[in-house]
């Protein structure tokens, strides 16, 4: 039977990352997938989680026992707060449902199947509608659990920031209890975010239409370097009253990539049986965390809840985050700087615009395929790069290259 199965194409992302490494030029650039690194191109362990690490390897009751289907509690009820803000109502409330799960895509994936599942509004759609363009992942990892998918508009082309108009419109058209996926913060690939304003309407619509919010947020402390800030939206629709779930990874902001340290939330609206409703739905998220991953693994979330819950490390890990969102703010000044004194053709702007990791370049696919075959610079095909992959040596080199390809 398995004579059947055809060929899949290699993941776009993850085979920019192996071409990089296998590439030998002493010139190459890796601006492609969202991984912080320092001015020497190196991936950055923050001081906070060695100190973590050093903590927790020197507990004698360090073991590697299972932990509880859902997770470490210290760390799910600290990253609750981290994103609710820790006078939240709906915790005060026990309207939440916190789940460890495998970083960002497990959360995502764990929300998803949820839906799939238990998302039964009489008449409503079930399509989980995602920005144009997002982040590769949510199109399969939504279609992988059964759901239709949809696009509203985003990105404008023409000024290189939000079609908040076009978004609108489109959220105003989809049917009612449709599932919209918003990105919190420092919107991948994009960069572009809404304004507290913006989010008000947006969030006014989808009130309106009685849509589903569905937020991913990867990159808590990236957008603005404020913890809090970057949390602005997810509060506001909580203000306003929305039942709603959160997909939150702690990859980048802690740099524990490869750790898959994660969670997810259901936030029940407020009313006089939500407590009731987060406890029914809890338990059905267990099951299918059993299911899945049984138990979700223990070292990554050691780490972070070892400094989210201790004040001096809190503050350092405050610090460390500053240290990378303010390194990636120094490369987007340098680089736009470079190529207005160069004169690149177009408009550059938005390049320091656009925040968080990553930066919506305008490039063509022509002009991405032109960098890597004859610069060895790695970027991904829709003109989006790593911000963290620009550095004081290699910024000048990638600004004429930029030039270069743009003039042909
Ligand atoms: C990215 O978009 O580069 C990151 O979110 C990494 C990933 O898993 O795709």
């Amino acid at each position: 039977p398995a004579d059947a199965v055809p060929q899949a194409p290699e993941d776009a992302l993850f085979g920019l990352m192996r071409a990089y490494r296998a590439d030998e030029s002493p010139d190459k650039v890796d601006l492609g997938i969202g991984a912080y690194r320092d001015d020497n191109a190196k991936p950055w362990v923050l001081p906070v989680v060695k100190k973590a690490d050093e903590i927790l390897r020197n507990d004698p009751e360090l073991n590697h026992e299972y932990l509880p289907i859902a997770g470490l509690a210290s760390f799910t009820s600290r990253a609750s707060e981290l994103l609710l803000g820790p006078s939240s109502p709906a915790l005060a409330e026990k309207r939440v449902a916190s789940v460890q799960t495998i970083s960002g895509t497990g959360a995502c994936h764990l929300g998803g199947l949820f839906l799939s599942k238990f998302y039964k509004v009489a008449g409503a759609s079930r399509t989980v509608y995602l920005s144009n363009p997002t982040w590769a992942n949510h199109n399969q990892i939504f279609t992988n659990v059964g759901l239709p998918i949809a696009q509203y508009p985003y990105f404008d082309k023409k000024t290189k920031g939000l079609d908040i108009e076009g978004m609108k419109r489109a959220l105003a058209d989809a049917p009612d209890h449709s599932i919209i996926l918003l990105h919190a913060c420092a919107h991948n690939p994009t960069g572009v975010d809404p304004t507290l304003a913006q989010w008000r309407e947006i969030a006014d619509v989808m009130a309106a239409k009685k849509h589903f919010p569905f937020f991913d947020c990867a990159y808590q402390g990236f957008a603005s370097g404020d913890l809090d800030r970057d949390a602005g939206a997810i509060r506001l629709f909580l203000e306003l009253g929305f039942e709603l779930v959160i997909a939150q990874s702690f990859a980048k902001n802690f740099g524990l990539y490869g750790e898959r340290a994660g969670c997810f939330h259901f936030v029940a609206s407020p009313s006089s049986n939500a407590t009731e409703i987060t406890t029914r739905v809890a338990s059905q998220l267990a099951i299918l965390q059993r299911s899945e991953i049984s138990n979700p693994p223990i070292y990554g979330a050691k780490i972070a809840s070892t400094v989210l819950n201790d004040k001096a490390l809190f503050a350092e890990w405050k610090e460390n985050l500053l240290t990378m969102s303010g390194r990636i703010i120094a490369m987007r000044k340098a680089l736009r700087a470079k190529l207005e004194e160069l004169g690149t053709p177009g408009t550059w702007n938005h390049i320091t615009d656009q925040i968080g990791m990553f930066s919506f370049t305008g490039l063509t696919e022509a002009q991405v395929l032109k960098l890597r075959s004859e610069f060895h610079i790695y970027m991904t095909k829709n003109g989006r790069i790593s911000m963290a992959g620009l550095n004081t040596k290699n910024v000048d080199y990638f600004a004429r290259a930029v030039d270069k390809v743009v003039r042909e």
